[in-house]
């Protein structure tokens, strides 16, 4: 069943109820046990040909009973699929995506990618919802954790390079399902599941561009998001779905919603139960996850139609008819993709040798010191060996929340602790003291234990967990403090309203720091947090995210200097939580910050001076050597004729360690249509550099990466490029960068 005229067929045969149940996407719950049980609405529903495909499955076993139940209810024995949301590793728990982002590794990203869909797809999975592409630029937003940043042009990356991971068969493949189409993470206030509202140049130029990298990368799936974009609920967004995404960027394969998405636009006020049915199917969602409202609607929608002349829709039975079917041969289609016909059961027999967890667990190390930015280091880092070291903080001893957010198929048991992981490196005798806790209030320890207890406060007093830090601290040659958040602060439904260091944490630096053993701080944690005086406090910053299921000994890896600090911010570290949302690529004003204070030039009257000069912008990270940058070199071919120039930057390694360097390149357009943001990222490259070597980096510079969008309406969306003057930037980060002027094409 692989040709298009074979699907047809098959559609051709299919009553109006078999092609509707087709198009019912469910949870699996508790699943089947076994084939034989015949109580359980799953199981009814499965009886009756009434599911499509299957997400969160627990078992090979399971997931074979209910494979097998679906075909015996299935006249054409139409098999299911099997997703579920391994967004960063399956068994594997792999370090948070924006962790991963840090890396600005495409290769170590693939890679953890490609082993999740080994170990997915070696347990009878064929879809998994990743990539997370929404680009994130405001730290109250919890799903910041599973995002790839706030950048287009490294978001689009990493949209690639998971969505080739996860694709290639390499030990086993699963499809790829990018998400969440589209803007979710520009959701007003940064509060999850509200909308979101911006420019039409910003929807293309800002949030778009992950999903064309992942449809050009093959992608074969989409999932729409919860919130609106310019007043339309993305359920109900034709021109988006049908319009951008298939006509404009050519996706051939299969949109599912998200939980509930479908019925959640009668809430977001788009008309009945019913109402909303015709409009999502037309706008081009062909699954419906959980609400379970296509199955109930469509058999009269197909009969009669939608008439609401008081919301101007109508559309008739047969374009309803129409819909249907179109839908379905996309499920249909999406089912022959994954060899489905052929082998329905592929990875669910029990007895099946699994993916070998040592080599992924070394990935996970790998990826997890790959993630950790170096933002400070005061000559402290690496430890040195002989070192007297006490470990502090809420987070020293943790296992449950360094698995990070989605770790639905994690093990927290499989996570080796900070203080572990230093014990099996030199400090067997290592001294560790609580210091603050994480959460004291009992209404919010219980709101992050909700799916099970990751957050124990420690009872005593504040005064007694910093008298125990200062006493442990004392008898140390150096503090490791472990800070930051638990899992559960970080993630889907997990917005705050304040994405800072929390104060108790923050009175246990400055208690330390106070003292006189050098502290070095290592942050734990889901979003960019405002780190106040912290960086000021301490002699040394790590900023580790929640690294996995090795992530502590990522962490151990670039303490000791087993491993070298590689990796750059993917998202601008506030320095104050109300400065969100925030970006590099803000765009300029007519009154620019001048660095400080100043009336009547834009800025914040309560944020001291200095204190933005201590943020760590997008890009930034040091190594434990030093590279020195000499200017852009500009070569410009026939005055700019061509539409193209190269650019060249010198990297000299002035000291006696190994370093990777990651070489940003960044263009400003001065003189442009519309005000387009202050710079952009457009290219980089991770260098190796050995000591007292210099390495040039030439970039290419072509028009299309100068183009933008001017857009009064999406319908009039028009992408254009202004020739003549353009500024190129090269350096370390976003803001540490030399600057060379060209002029092109005038
Ligand atoms: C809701 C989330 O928004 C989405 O990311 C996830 O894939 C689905 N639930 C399924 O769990």
């Amino acid at each position: 069943m692989t040709t298009q005229d074979d699907l047809q067929g098959l559609l051709s045969r299919m009553t109006l109820a078999e092609k509707i149940g087709q198009l019912n996407l469910l949870a699996a719950g508790e699943g089947l046990t076994t084939g034989a049980e015949t109580s359980t609405p799953l199981a009814k529903r499965l009886d009756a040909g009434e599911v499509g495909a299957i997400f969160g499955t627990k078992s090979r076993a399971s997931t074979r009973a209910m494979q097998e139940r679906a075909i015996a209810g299935s006249r054409h024995a139409i098999p299911l699929f099997f997703a579920e949301d391994v967004i960063h590793g399956h068994r594997t728990i792999f370090p948070l995506n924006i962790a991963q982002a840090c890396s600005w590794d495409m290769e170590l990203i693939r890679a953890c990618a490609a082993f999740s869909a080994e170990e997915a797809s070696s347990e009878g999975l064929h879809q998994v919802y990743a990539p997370m592409i929404d680009i994130s630029r405001d730290p109250r937003w919890g799903r910041v954790a599973e995002s790839p940043g706030e950048d287009p042009h490294l978001a689009s990356c990493i949209a690639e390079a998971m969505t080739r991971g996860l694709q290639e068969n390499n030990g086993g493949r699963v499809s790829a399902c990018l998400k969440h189409f589209v803007a979710y993470g520009a959701t007003q206030s940064g509060r999850d599941y509200d909308n979101a509202t911006m420019a039409w140049e910003d929807l293309l130029d800002i949030y778009l561009p992950p999903f064309e990298a992942g449809v050009k990368a093959g992608a074969e799936g989409v999932m729409a998001s919860f919130n609106a974009v310019n007043k339309m609920p993305m359920h109900a967004h034709e021109p988006l779905i049908e319009g951008w995404l298939r006509r404009t960027a050519g996706f051939g394969g299969l949109v599912v919603s998200d939980y509930t998405g479908v019925k959640e636009l009668v809430a977001h006020g788009l008309g009945s139960a019913e109402m909303v049915v015709a409009r999502a199917l037309h706008a081009g969602i062909d699954m419906d996850m959980v609400g379970e409202d296509y199955l109930r609607h469509l058999p009269g929608l197909a009969e009669h139609g939608l008439d609401a002349p008081e919301t101007g829709l109508f559309i008739s039975a047969e374009t309803i008819r129409g819909l249907i079917d179109r839908a379905c041969l996309r499920v249909l289609a999406f089912k022959a993709q994954q060899g489905l016909f052929e082998d329905p059961f592929k990875g669910m027999d029990p007895l099946a040798p699994t993916p070998n967890r040592q080599a992924g667990r070394a990935l996970a190390r790998k990826a997890a010191a790959g993630s950790c930015v170096l933002l400070k280091n005061n000559h402290l880092l690496p430890l040195k060996p002989g070192q007297k070291v006490a470990l502090i903080g809420p987070l020293g001893s943790d296992r449950a929340n360094m698995l990070g957010t989605w770790s639905v198929s994690g093990d927290a048991r499989d996570v080796v602790s900070l203080e572990d992981a230093l014990k099996a490196h030199d400090w067997a005798s290592l001294k560790t003291a609580v210091g603050a806790n994480l959460v004291r209030e009992k209404w919010l320890v219980d709101r992050l234990n909700v799916h099970g207890v990751t957050v124990e406060p420690d009872p005593r007093d504040e005064a007694a967990l910093l008298r125990e830090a200062r006493e442990v601290a004392e008898a140390a040659d150096v503090v490791i403090l472990a800070l930051g958040e638990a899992k559960e602060q970080a993630g889907e439904s997990s917005s705050v309203l304040c994405p800072d260091l929390p104060e108790p944490q923050r009175r246990l630096v400055a208690e330390l720091a106070a003292g006189c053993t050098p502290v070095v701080g290592v942050i734990f944690a889901g979003r960019p947090l405002a780190l106040g005086k912290v960086p000021e406090q301490v002699d040394a910053l790590i900023y580790a995210w929640h690294g996995g299921v090795a992530g502590p000994e990522g962490v151990a890896d670039i303490l000791t200097g087993a491993a070298e600090p590689t990796g750059r911010l993917a998202v601008t570290l506030p320095v104050h939580p109300g400065e969100t949302p925030l970006s590099y690529a803000a765009e300029p004003t007519g009154r620019p910050f001048p660095g400080h204070f100043q009336k009547f030039l834009t800025g914040w009257l309560d944020l001291e001076d200095g204190a933005a000069r201590a943020a760590y912008p997008f890009g930034y990270g040091l190594s434990y050597g030093n590279v020195e940058y000499s200017a852009p070199m500009a070569d410009v071919p026939g005055g700019g004729e061509a539409g193209m120039a190269e650019i060249s930057v010198d990297i000299t390694n002035t000291s006696e360690r190994a370093v990777t360097e990651t070489v940003q390149l960044y263009l400003s357009d001065p003189e442009a249509r519309i005000t387009r943001p202050g710079r952009l990222l457009k290219d980089f490259r991770r260098v190796p550099v050995a000591p007292g070597e210099t390495r040039r980096v030439t970039f290419e510079i072509t028009a299309e990466m100068l183009s933008y969008h001017v857009a009064p309406s999406l319908a009039e969306a028009q992408k254009v490029w202004d020739p003549g003057r353009i500024i190129v930037h090269t350096g370390p980060d976003s803001r540490a960068t030399k600057s060379v002027e060209i002029t092109w094409g005038a």
